[in-house]
Order: structure tokens, then C-alpha cells, then sequence
């Protein structure tokens, strides 16, 4: 196989998409989408597998094989580093016969085209299991590779949650459940629980939240009754709760202005499907997302592809009774669904998200009815994302007032709500709802 050629085998495979999200800071679903559509259907799923695991664990990972080389491997040859991570990973973590994980991975490098590299693999794999003990010991005298976190995560979290900063980050390493919102225009939520029972399919209701169904296992959402018909969505619960905050009522002018990939639009809509919802968004190929949602579950909104602050460029100066700005944020409530967030963001990232929020919030508050509701959420754990960035705008603008929302959707904090990822099984999330006077 020449060399930068998609590989053709999952552990191959995996270690491009892994080098690609580590040296070339792409993110996960993109390549690994890519990566998988020159993969035979059976190795599709352990390449996910390999990829969401490998990055999961990556900061304790590279610290074991800092540990096991004399030296770094050259930046060109990034590929066989990543192959190097999967290997460990699948020694630590998955259950799989030791000798078919060496020869596996050591086959790998041939795909990659470099099989001057399988000496490498296997003498480091093999010292790997002869000194895991000493090894695992050493893990524990530092932060990141304890807990397996870039160290200015670790600290902002520490400083944000001096007590709940370690369950954080040990939510963070965990495999995400399946939740499921039922489109309430097509079905009940007990209806499609006893649809769900019939074909023996283990599932529960939420219990916050009107629509929600947790899934027991994980599965392929193609496979699950009404799916591509548009009985259910796949939302986290706590996502979920937005809908309810947001209050919707018949023959009202709503605007999503954080829109894509529709997941909120869409469960709006459910609601009060003759409502006219303006769905936003900067990214003009994330609107292709909205509009294969709204498709499916058959719904109607008006789809814009603009920056929300820039007023200017797309308003038609037509007040509205409801926004949601579910912010542009850093992601740090939902890293256990994305584990390239260790890896993509930088300390440095979240001045510029700050700064974006409140442009935001400032430029759409003048587009609100008197009355009217804008709910401000992010999937951030981060004050200064949330709480902070609410004081601050409550701080200045005496026309708005904060309301209470019963039932709490999280935890009471001096401004707004938070949930903690792993709290309920649901992601982190932070919700506020302010009125204009
Ligand atoms: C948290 S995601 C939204 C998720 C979505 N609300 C849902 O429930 O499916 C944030 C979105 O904000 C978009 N975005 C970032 N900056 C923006 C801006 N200035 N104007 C409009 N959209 C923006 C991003 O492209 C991204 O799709």
C-alpha cells in the first residue's frame, strides 16, 4: 500500500483519522466519515471503535509511549505514532486476545506503506505488556495522564468545580448512552416505549423532560422502529430541556439563531408546527443538516445561512416572540460524545468564544418583543461561557430580567441552571431564559 493512500484495514484506518485530529487538528466526524467509506462494511464499526477510544484516552496514551521510546517518532511519521495509540489502547482497554492485537496492529503498518515500522510496534507493544505494572504507577503521579485531560482543561475545571472537578473528568472518559426524543406530532412517548418492548429493545423514559426515551444499549438508529420516518430523533436529554424552557406557543415568530445541526429547531417545531421558526446559521453546509432533519420529521422552517450578529444582513426588521442563541461554546459538557475536544481546543480558544457569545446576545436582544423570551444554553462547563457571561449581560441592560424556571432543568447557580455531564447520564449544559421588560 503507498504511502497517504486511505487505508483499507480499521487499525490503518484508525491511525490516519487519529493523526489527522492530532497533527492536523481535524475534527473526528469528518475524517473518520471519510475514512470509513473506503473501509469493507465490516471493519467500519471497530475503526469508530479504535478512533473515539484512542482519542478518549490520548493524553494518557502518549504518556505511556513517552515512557516506552527512547526518543519521539518524526513528525512525518505521525501515522505510526497513532498506530502506536491503538495498540496500547486496545491492550488497556478492549477485551481482545493480546497476541492477535500485536499481529494485527503490527500488519497495519503495511497499510500505512511504511513496513519498516513493524519491528517498532512490536518490540514496543510487547515491552508494553511486560511492564504495564510500572507502567500504570507511573500514570498516577500526573494529572493528564491520570485523568487522561490536556492540564488547562484540568485546571480551568478545578478552578470553575474545586469539588466536583475529578467526577467532571471521569464523566468525560465515559461512553455516551443513546438517548431518543419522540416526535410528538407522529406518536406518544408511551407508545413507542411499548413499540420499543415489542421488539425487545430495552429502553426507559427520561425523567425530566416530556419526550425523552434512554436507550439500555447504544444501537444503529436506522434499525429502531419509525426512524427514517421520523417518530424519533436522536437528542441527549438534556438537550431536550431546552424545548420546554423556550415556552412555545401557537402563532409565534421564533428565531434559532445557532441553529445547525437542527436538533432544537426541530424538536421547536414539534411543538407548534405552524409556528414560523427562523433557523440560523454561519456555516452554510451545516444548513444542508437542518434541512435533512426538518425533511425527515417533516417540518418547515425558514433556513438562513448568516452570521447572527450581523443583523443587518439578514433581518427584515420583524420583531420576535422567542430567541434561542444555543451558543457557539467550547464543548467542554459534551467531550465524552466528541473526545477530539482534548485535542482540538486550546486554552487560548475560549477569550474568542466569550467574545463571540456576548456579541451575540448584545446584537439579537434589540430583535425581541417586549415580553418576549430569549433562552441563552451552551454544552460548556465553564463560567465564564455561562453564569459569568449572564451576570455580565444582566450587569448591562435594565431591560432584561432573568426567569425562574420550575421544574429546575439543573442545578441553581446566581444566574441560570447547570448540569454536569455524567449528572441524570445526560451531557453538560448550562440554560438561562431572560425576558425583556
Ligand atoms: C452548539 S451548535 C448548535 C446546535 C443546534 N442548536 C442543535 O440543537 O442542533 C452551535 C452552532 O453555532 C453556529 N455558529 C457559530 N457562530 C455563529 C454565528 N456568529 N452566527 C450563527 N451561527 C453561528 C455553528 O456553526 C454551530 O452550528
Amino acid at each position: 500500500m503507498a504511502k497517504n493512500k486511505p487505508a483499507k484495514t480499521a487499525r490503518a484506518a484508525a491511525a490516519q483519522v487519529i493523526n489527522q485530529v492530532c497533527q492536523h487538528h481535524r475534527a473526528l466526524n469528518g475524517v473518520l466519515r471519510l475514512a470509513q467509506s473506503h473501509l469493507p462494511d465490516k471493519d467500519t464499526a471497530l475503526c469508530q471503535h479504535l478512533c473515539y477510544g484512542v482519542l478518549r484516552w490520548q493524553p494518557q496514551l502518549t504518556a505511556i509511549t513517552g515512557q516506552l521510546l527512547n526518543k519521539p517518532l518524526k513528525t512525518k511519521d505521525g501515522d505510526i505514532s497513532a498506530l502506536l495509540l491503538v495498540g496500547l489502547y486496545q491492550l488497556r482497554e478492549m477485551r481482545l486476545p493480546e497476541h492477535a492485537v500485536i499481529s494485527e496492529t503490527v500488519n497495519a503498518c503495511a497499510q500505512l506503506g511504511k513496513p519498516w515500522a513493524k519491528g517498532l510496534i512490536n518490540a514496543t507493544l510487547r515491552q508494553y505488556q511486560r511492564e504495564k505494572e510500572n507502567i500504570s504507577e507511573a500514570l498516577s503521579q500526573h494529572e493528564t495522564s491520570l485523568y487522561a485531560h490536556p492540564q488547562w482543561l484540568i485546571d480551568q475545571i478545578k478552578h470553575n468545580w474545586p469539588n466536583e472537578w475529578q467526577a467532571i473528568l471521569q464523566a468525560n472518559n465515559e461512553h455516551p448512552p443513546l438517548f431518543l426524543r419522540v416526535n410528538r406530532q407522529r406518536t406518544s412517548r408511551q407508545a413507542y416505549l411499548d413499540l420499543l418492548q415489542q421488539q425487545q429493545i430495552a429502553a426507559t423514559p427520561t425523567t425530566l423532560g416530556n419526550d425523552g426515551i434512554l436507550l439500555a444499549t447504544p444501537q444503529d438508529v436506522f434499525q429502531l422502529p419509525g426512524f427514517s420516518d421520523g417518530d424519533v430523533s436522536v437528542q441527549d436529554g438534556a438537550a431536550q430541556l431546552v424545548a420546554a424552557i423556550v415556552d412555545v406557543k401557537p402563532n409565534q415568530r421564533i428565531l434559532d439563531a445557532c441553529a445547525a445541526p437542527g436538533g432544537k429547531t426541530c424538536h421547536l417545531l414539534e411543538q407548534e408546527p405552524a409556528n414560523h421558526v427562523t433557523a440560523l446559521d454561519i456555516d452554510a453546509s451545516r444548513l444542508t443538516q437542518i434541512e435533512q432533519n426538518t425533511d425527515r420529521l417533516q417540518l418547515k422552517a425558514t433556513l438562513i445561512a448568516a452570521d447572527a450578529a450581523d443583523v443587518s444582513q439578514w433581518w427584515d426588521n420583524t420583531p420576535f416572540d422567542r430567541i434561542l442563541i444555543d451558543a457557539p461554546c467550547s464543548g467542554t459538557g459534551v467531550i465524552r460524545r466528541h473526545p477530539d475536544i482534548k485535542q482540538l481546543r486550546r486554552d487560548t480558544d475560549i477569550d474568542q468564544l466569550v467574545a463571540t457569545q456576548q456579541q451575540l446576545l448584545e446584537n439579537l436582544w434589540p430583535l425581541l418583543n417586549t415580553d418576549g423570551l430569549l433562552i441563552y444554553t451552551t454544552c460548556s462547563v465553564l463560567k465564564r461561557e455561562n453564569e459569568q457571561q449572564m451576570m455580565a449581560f444582566l450587569a448591562q441592560h435594565p431591560d432584561a430580567e432573568e426567569v425562574l424556571l420550575t421544574p429546575e432543568p439543573a442545578t441553581r447557580q446566581t444566574v441560570g441552571y447547570q448540569r454536569l455531564p455524567g449528572q441524570q447520564n445526560m451531557d453538560g449544559f448550562f440554560y438561562a431564559c431572560l425576558r425583556r421588560r
